[in-house]
């Protein structure tokens, strides 16, 4: 009975069959383990946990494959000791779906290739906030320009803002604009703004805000107008107010400022000479006046030492008399400059 002789060869063939490639994964490396994809800004990074061997360095190759094709391409990443791979590449275009596999390497050990999810770099990349580099204010408008992230004609830009004392937030519609307006905003209030990018394509990838930032509208004219004035005002105040005080200051304490400040009075020698001068009519009549003991009652000098132009007004006051004489002569009452 040969045939169940021959069924036992074939099942122990068939038995045997796997064994060779047992034996070999049991000399097998662990796999690399916890692969982990970073995108930020399509800066893609791949990393894995490094395999443990007792000696000896491990090497990993890691690969990508896209849907069009079902091969596996090398990308700078074969035999490399670190634990990560930069595949940004230009040649992996961000719209492709890609998937990247990674093996480990000790001698003529190797390990079974491990997969990562399908990566498409414009839906899976985390797109950075824009960086706002300028505010132009308006009394009424904030407006922020901004450089983007990257070098992208999927980006869109959206501005989320609030008065800074209320909290209660709008956002601006998504544009492809570098510079971003805040209309009808209230002069001279302070707003806070967030900004974000995002790729628009068949699902938006929207980036994370960025950190907020405040900043005051302008006056409007009006307002800048009632600024002038109301200085302008509080100005001329102060200067009356303190020449009010000083008036005042000065005619309390006149006689005592004259005494400290005041030289004791002395003719001006010019002033002497007229006086004295005998073609002069003014002398005489005054010897005259003081011999018959006519009113001439006081004698007040005043003198603005504070001034600069050294004024001297002498004044001579008469008593007018309701009497003819007095009447007669204008020049009872003599005024020098
Ligand atoms: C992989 O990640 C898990 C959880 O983060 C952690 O517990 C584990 O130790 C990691 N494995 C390796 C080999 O680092
Ligand atoms: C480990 O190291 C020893 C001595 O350094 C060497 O003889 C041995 O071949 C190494 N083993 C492996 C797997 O590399
Ligand atoms: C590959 O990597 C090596 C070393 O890291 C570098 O010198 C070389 O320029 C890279 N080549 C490409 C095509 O990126
Ligand atoms: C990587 O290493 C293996 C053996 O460890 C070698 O056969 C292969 O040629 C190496 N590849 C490159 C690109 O260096
Ligand atoms: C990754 O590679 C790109 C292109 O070669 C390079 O611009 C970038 O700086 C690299 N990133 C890191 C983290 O090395
Ligand atoms: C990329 O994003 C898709 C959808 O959000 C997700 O299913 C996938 O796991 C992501 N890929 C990676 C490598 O994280």
């Amino acid at each position: 009975m040969p045939r169940p002789g021959a069924a036992l060869l074939l099942c122990l063939l068939l038995l045997s069959l796997p064994e060779p490639p047992a034996a070999e994964s049991s000399f097998q490396l662990p796999a690399p383990q916890n692969m982990t994809i970073y995108s930020y800004n399509y800066q893609n990074l791949l990393r894995w946990a490094p395999v443990k061997v007792d000696n000896g360095s491990v090497l990993y190759t890691v690969q990508y494959s896209t849907m069009a094709c079902d091969c596996w391409e090398e990308i700078n990443c074969t035999n490399i000791t670190k634990t990560e791979c930069n595949f940004t590449h230009p040649n992996i275009k961000s719209f492709w779906t890609i998937t990247l596999r990674v093996r480990a390497e000790l001698g003529q050990v190797k390990s079974v290739w491990v997969e990562t999810n399908t990566f498409v770099a414009d839906q899976n990349t985390t797109i950075g906030p824009p960086v706002i580099v300028n505010v132009d204010s308006t009394p009424d408008s904030l407006f922020l320009s901004f450089v983007p992230p990257v070098k992208e004609d999927t980006l869109q830009y959206l501005v989320r803002y609030w008065e800074k004392s209320t909290n209660k937030q709008h956002e601006t519609e998504w544009t492809k604009n570098t510079r971003i307006g805040l209309l009808n905003l209230k002069q001279l209030t302070e707003y806070c703004f967030q900004i974000r990018a995002k790729v628009h394509i068949l699902h938006d990838n929207i980036g994370p805000l960025s950190k907020t930032d405040c900043h005051r509208t302008a006056a409007n004219d009006a307002t800048r107008a009632g600024f002038v004035v109301i200085i302008f005002v509080a100005a001329t105040v102060t200067v009356v107010f303190s020449a009010i005080v000083c008036f005042l200051f000065i005619q309390k304490f006149h006689q005592v400022i004259k005494y400290w400040f005041q030289p004791p009075f002395k003719m001006p020698p010019h002033i002497e000479e007229y006086l004295k001068d005998p073609g002069m009519p003014v002398l005489e009549e005054l010897q005259n006046n003081c011999a018959e003991e006519d009113p001439w009652d006081s004698l007040s000098v005043v003198s603005n030492a504070e001034g600069s132009q050294a004024l001297v007004k002498d004044t001579l006051n008469t008593h007018v008399h309701s009497d003819s004489r007095s009447t007669e002569s204008g020049k009872n009452f003599i005024t020098l400059r």
